[in-house]
């Protein structure tokens, strides 16, 4: 298994699963040099937990980054209640948010696989991984038992072609790109109804980005390391 790299930048880290994640991070047995910790506003009320949590871990850097100014999202929708409005705003953070922190940070994924001296796709060279979910999993779409979520469902499935596209073209420059599907985790978005704690989502996860290879690279992974359809 590959060590984590020096740096990870870690998106929308002010709470739920990227928080923990942020939190895991900085308390793992083989410590980080610097974890870059994004949000819409690290000093306002809403990055309170990142802040205090940064005060404890000189390796977490406050970064704001907001990936494309949308207001609030709405990720409920059926066909009758659906507004183009909501629909390109879901796409604009989950979809080109996440094609746009690709294309700013490529420069550094491009520096840290060439400096890595080593061989091989791996975390300890230069990777990519999106946060997911099986929803995005088209198949799976006839036998979820709610309304589509058209907002939520459609985005993260464009997400998950994103995800296997920069894979596909990243390749060559030896920087590995995987989607990572958390689980249904307790967040605000998961809801309390989720049987998965944020601590137990993440546990598993630095272990899951240590096994990564070539082989994985492209691939959409469940938390404990599964391997899951597309
Ligand atoms: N929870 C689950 O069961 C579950 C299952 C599968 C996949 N996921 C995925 O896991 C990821 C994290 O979800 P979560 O459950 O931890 O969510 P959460 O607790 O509801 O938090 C969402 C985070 O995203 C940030 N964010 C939203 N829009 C943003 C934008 N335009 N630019 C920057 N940051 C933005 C929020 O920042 P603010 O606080 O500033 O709004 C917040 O930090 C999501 O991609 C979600 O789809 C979650």
């Amino acid at each position: 298994m590959a060590a984590l790299a020096w740096s990870v930048l870690v998106t929308g880290s002010n709470r739920g699963i990227r928080l923990e994640l942020v939190r895991q991070l900085a308390t793992c047995p083989q410590p980080l040099q610097h974890i870059f910790a994004t949000c819409h506003e690290p000093r306002g009320p809403r990055g309170k937990a990142l802040r205090e949590l940064a005060a404890q871990h000189p390796s977490i850097k406050l970064v704001q980054l907001d990936s494309d100014n949308s207001p609030n999202l709405s990720l409920h929708a059926t066909l009758r209640s659906l507004d183009s409005q909501q629909m390109l705003s879901v796409f604009a953070t989950n979809v080109v948010g996440l094609l746009q922190v690709g294309k700013k940070f490529l420069p550094f994924l491009e520096k840290a696989a060439k400096d890595a001296g080593k061989d091989g796709l791996s975390c300890s060279r230069a990777v990519v991984i999106n946060i997911s979910t099986k929803l995005g999993f088209i198949g799976l779409c006839l036998s979820v038992p709610q309304a589509p979520m058209y907002p939520y469902h459609a985005s993260k499935a464009a997400q998950n072609m994103v995800m296997r596209c920069m894979a596909v073209e990243l390749q060559d420059k030896e920087i590995l790109c995987t989607a990572l599907h958390p689980g249904w985790v307790k967040t605000d978005t998961g809801t309390d109804k989720a049987p998965l704690t944020v601590d137990h989502s993440v546990r598993g996860v630095p272990a899951v980005l240590a096994s990564l290879s070539q082989d994985t690279s492209g691939a959409f992974l469940d938390w404990e390391g599964n391997s899951l359809p597309w």
